[in-house]
């Protein structure tokens, strides 16, 4: 038996977040939402009106942030807190979607979230979802998935999710989010979304939820059991 990372990479609203929660927990491992970090300094960004172009005060609003992720028992699921408030539900919002690829562009705050993240993986059992986790954080990730999904089948799947939730956003509005994040996300200058060469590409348009579980379940097996 052997401990293992699994790094899940892709575009945005492909199902990255539900499927690696998924796997976590077959495997009895502990689920990392690395989106919910960039999300949760986004956040804090917006509330303080941070401007991105002053890098004085983007290192002081960084400075100022602490963000941890603790399991609710009721769900069992690891939630973002951001100096120590919950902010879950609120970094899901669209107001959130809209800022957070220009916040994550920033190096500083990149460098700050991928050595917390380093940190959260260091003793492996995790699952963590991204964007550069197989390419950036942990290069070295034992499993390397890259998620991929039609435009129109994400942005229908994260409609529904989002209307669950008490809605806010319609499909024009979603869909446009998701194609300029995976622009943004994808031209980057620093560690940009890419596949990398020995990352296994799965395409989630025709799959259904349970199918994709298992493929990367079985895929995780084979190397934990080698
Ligand atoms: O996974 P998500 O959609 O919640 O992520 C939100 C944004 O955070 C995404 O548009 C780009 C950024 N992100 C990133 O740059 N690197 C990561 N490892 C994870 C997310």
């Amino acid at each position: 038996m052997q401990d293992i990372i699994i790094a899940l990479d892709g575009y945005s609203g492909c199902g990255k977040s539900s499927t690696a929660k998924e796997v976590a927990k077959a495997l009895k491992y502990t689920y990392l939402d690395s989106g919910a970090m960039y999300r949760a300094v986004t956040l804090y960004f917006l509330r303080h009106q941070v401007n991105l172009q002053d890098s004085e005060v983007v290192a002081e609003a960084l400075d100022a942030i602490n963000i941890r992720f603790s399991r609710n028992e009721d769900s069992l699921l690891n939630e973002t807190y951001l100096n120590g408030e919950n902010v879950e539900e609120e970094i899901r919002k669209m107001e959130v979607s809209k800022n957070v690829s220009a916040v994550s562009a920033l190096p500083v705050v990149r460098k700050k979230m991928v050595s917390q993240q380093r940190a959260l993986g260091k003793d492996k059992r995790v699952v963590m979802d991204g964007r550069d986790i197989g390419s950036h954080v942990f290069p070295e990730a034992e499993l390397k998935i890259f998620m991929t999904a039609d435009l129109k089948v994400r942005a229908e799947r994260r409609m529904k999710e989002l209307a669950e939730k008490g809605g806010g956003a319609s499909l024009e509005e979603i869909e446009n989010n998701l194609r300029e994040r995976d622009k943004l996300d994808s031209s980057r200058a620093q560690s940009p979304l890419i596949r990398t060469e020995d990352a296994i590409e799965i395409d989630t348009t025709y799959l259904n939820f349970d199918e994709q579980v298992k493929k990367i379940v079985d895929l995780a097996k084979k190397l934990i059991e080698r």
